[in-house]
């Protein structure tokens, strides 16, 4: 069996891509599978040609990784892949069209606001701010409405750090989520699905000293993960269905990573979901496969054998 893993590419995540590729690549190669790690550049199709996989694994992150864009490719090739299909790829990557979509089948996630960077040039960034800020408060989050990696997000507490946030998080791309800070347990929710129905892996806590950005999530030792999370059972339950809802609703095939806050009321609430999750030493889903207790090599096998259908 020939699996072709796609990393790399063009996003910002370009580094942490080509880390999980090589780690899931290692994997698969240790349980006999024949690997081919395939940087997404030009070359890709002739490159495609020549390996002539029987299973594609797009592990690119980011903008341009998990919006569809190489799944739609495939699809036109014809060949099976791991991971969501490129429609709903589009709708659970562009955070404030999830967000809608998932508010609207009545799950929980901040107030917010999605602009366009020319809303700022055409009305101008005093009024556009000042009308945000009258209609969320403070504090705010303010992201690129694509993308991960907490790259270009700002935590702001006042309206005085908003236009230096808006400049990073443009910095990123031409939309903007603006939404309203939401305080509790920061929890990531992974979500399995292997033709049998999704499942959800055990919930990890985040804990950082500091806010969970690059720094804190790709270097060892920055941030503190308890898989499973210190949660009670209802807890426990609440945010594991938060994120098969997120899973089905969205349409999201094989795996996911779902982001949440748990307030203190109870309510858990959608920050955002990755349809290709991390996959390097210090990512998420790793960590929730290995405290699921299954064969995490085995998983990964069983993910592939999965899309092979
Ligand atoms: N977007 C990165 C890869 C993650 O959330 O795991």
């Amino acid at each position: 069996l020939t699996v072709a893993i796609l990393a790399g590419g063009l996003s910002h995540e370009r580094e942490v891509s080509l880390r999980s590729g090589r780690r899931v690549a290692g994997v698969l190669r240790d349980k006999g599978l024949n690997v081919e790690v395939l940087d997404v550049d030009a070359e890709l199709l002739p490159r495609l040609r020549e390996v002539a996989p029987d299973v594609v694994w797009p592990l690119l992150h980011g903008s341009t990784g998990e919006d569809g864009s190489l799944q739609n490719l495939l699809d036109l090739l014809g060949l099976p892949y791991v991971g969501t299909g490129a429609a709903s790829c589009r709708l659970a990557s562009h955070k404030p069209v999830a967000k809608s979509l998932l508010r609207a089948a009545g799950l929980a996630t901040p107030d917010y606001a999605a602009l366009p960077q020319s809303l700022f040039r055409e009305v101008g960034a005093r009024a556009v701010l000042g009308a945000i800020e009258h209609r969320l408060g403070m504090p705010l989050v303010i992201k690129p409405a694509s993308g991960g990696s907490a790259l270009g997000v700002t935590v702001v507490q006042t309206a005085e750090e908003l236009p230096e946030a808006m400049v990073a998080c443009f910095a990123y791309g031409d939309q903007a989520l603006i939404e309203s800070a939401v305080t509790g347990t920061e929890v990531a929710v992974s979500v399995v699905d292997l033709g049998d129905g999704p499942r959800a892996l055990p919930p990890v806590e985040i804990v950082t000293d500091g806010p969970y950005d690059y720094d804190a999530r790709y270097n060892a030792g920055r941030s503190e993960y308890f898989v499973p999370a210190r949660l009670d059972e209802v807890q426990m339950r609440t945010v594991s269905d938060l994120a098969v809802a997120v899973h089905t609703t969205l349409g999201l095939r094989h795996l996911s990573r779902t982001d949440i806050i748990l307030d203190d009321a109870g309510t858990a609430w959608f920050l955002d979901v990755n349809v290709a999750p991390g996959m390097t030493e210090t990512s998420l889903f790793p960590q929730a496969a290995q405290a699921d207790q299954t064969d995490v090599d085995e998983l990964y096998v069983a993910i592939v054998r999965a899309a092979l259908g």
